[in-house]
């Protein structure tokens, strides 16, 4: 049994050498009280000097164990920068930061005014592309970490008709393959920027170029950890276009639907049906249509015989067979069929991605795959949201042996590389920045859910055994 073999692994530190439990918690907090700007948190002040969207959510998961006002804070900041069409923007931008500091900057979203028409914001600027939809996944457990609190706040009632409009959002307008599902139109929109199962899709776009823009990102990273300049010119010429169409959704030559962005959304309807419910409604339809959901994830990408969900390609048409993590995310669903979570199980520990055998984090990309690379962005080395997630998963599905050891794994990297950006698979090395924000946000997360929690297959039990977290901190 692959989870058993967990042991065998030596992660190239030796054990001794792994802070106690005590002092990371106190490590990370400090990475949270350094990125915090006063009303958000950057996710790392050199590489990401702006608000985040994702990073946000998952900051503010981790985050309610330290400060559920903070927590508060954080989603409140982000959601100002929400558009009029229901759209959370990927990045809520510092106006204090030069502009030089991150690219693409202000100047080139110019939000408020080519996003005019689709209701971006007048004072606050932001970027027009999205990220995963984890923010009411996010918010309910922030109001579990204090419901006091929360309520005297009227946190939940100001924040659902927000979070209702986004989810709308992502259901209809970018349903651009009329499968019931969210498609993202740029790489950056599923968070997994680099990931080999772009590369066909973005293969017919012609890249910007190169001395049309300066990347600042090299300032920050070795470039061999980094996209490559022509993924770069790609990057940019899907944002100019999506810029100068006035953010109008239906026209990208790149539009995909992935598996972890929509399952992420499936969990955060169920956790929307949560906060209706906390707000006198009955939640029943939103719990019915993440059910529906789940079964249009499994109807449009899932693939039994290789085991695992896939991206599928909408302009071609077919699925795109590049095994990523995110087609192994869907495990957190509660509602999936045990024959698919069975699956999804093997697959974790099969040869592909080696859990528990030759690598103790999630790979983000194919062992095995041609374009495996152990350090360069999302293709291969391994990330701690992703495996947070994975986490949850096994959890939520009675795996309890597998999800203590991946705990056990991202709580030891995380004290040994003082919470990298992300880590080489097998050797656990640091790669990226360092005192990463989600790094640190998920750690006390995962310090605040022990090893043993006793979660059900049903419902959403993953969460509500991190509701009891929050209470106990
Ligand atoms: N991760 C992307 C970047 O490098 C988009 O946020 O800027």
């Amino acid at each position: 049994m692959p989870g058993s073999e967990a042991v065998a692994y030596d992660p190239a530190v030796p054990k001794h050498s792994v802070p106690a439990p005590r002092s990371l918690h106190v490590r990370a907090a400090r990475v949270l009280e350094g990125n915090w700007t006063g009303t958000s948190t950057v996710p790392s002040h050199g590489l990401y000097p702006h608000q985040w969207s994702w990073d946000s959510a998952f900051i503010a998961i981790g985050l309610r164990h330290l400060s559920p006002l903070r927590a508060q804070t954080e989603l409140e900041t982000l959601l100002s920068g929400q558009w009029e069409d229901g759209r959370i923007p990927h990045i809520v931008f510092n106006p204090s930061v030069p502009l030089d500091a991150y690219f693409p900057s202000p100047d080139f979203w110019r939000s408020s005014t080519a996003g005019h028409a689709a209701g971006a914001p007048r004072t606050v600027q932001t970027s027009g592309i999205v990220q995963p939809p984890v923010h009411a996944l996010a918010a309910w457990l922030v109001h579990c970490a204090d419901p006091g609190l929360s309520r005297a706040r009227g946190f939940l009632a100001q924040v659902y008709p927000r979070l209702a409009a986004w989810h709308r959002y992502l259901l209809h307008r970018r349903d651009l393959g009329a499968g019931s599902l969210a498609s993202v139109v740029h790489p950056w929109e599923q968070g997994m920027d680099n990931s080999p199962c772009w590369d066909a899709p973005l293969s017919r776009i012609t890249p910007a170029p190169a001395r049309s823009f300066r990347r600042a990102d090299l300032d920050h990273g070795a470039p061999e950890d980094r996209p490559t300049d022509l993924d770069y010119g790609r990057y940019v010429r899907l944002a100019t276009d999506y810029r100068d169409a006035g953010y109008a959704d239906g026209t990208s030559d790149f539009a995909v639907e992935d598996p972890a962005f929509n399952a992420l959304l499936i969990a955060s309807e169920h956790a929307l049906a949560r906060i209706a419910q906390e707000l006198g409604a009955t939640g029943t339809a939103r719990h019915a249509r993440a059910e529906r959901l789940t079964a249009a994830l499994i109807e449009r990408l899932w693939d039994p015989a290789e085991e695992m969900f896939f991206c599928r390609d909408v302009r071609g048409g077919e699925l795109i067979r590049e095994r990523s993590v995110s087609g192994l995310v869907p495990l957190l669903l509660p509602g999936l069929p045990q024959k698919i979570t069975d699956a999804l199980v093997r697959t974790l520990g099969g040869a592909h991605f080696g859990l528990g055998d030759s690598t103790r984090l999630v790979p983000s990309y194919d062992l095995l795959g041609e374009a495996f690379d152990p350090h360069r962005y999302w293709r291969g080395p391994a990330w701690f949201n992703t495996s947070w997630l994975v986490e949850r998963g096994l959890r939520t599905h009675g795996e309890q042996e597998r999800a203590d050891a991946l705990r056990q794994a991202v709580l030891d990297t995380a004290g040994t590389t003082d919470f990298a950006e992300y880590v080489d698979p097998y050797t656990g090395e640091a790669c990226g920045a360092t005192g990463f924000s989600w790094t640190a946000a998920l750690t006390l997360d995962l310090l605040h859910n022990g090893p043993g929690d006793d979660m059900s297959p049903t419902g959403i039990r993953t969460f509500e055994m991190s509701d009891r977290g929050g209470d106990r901190g």
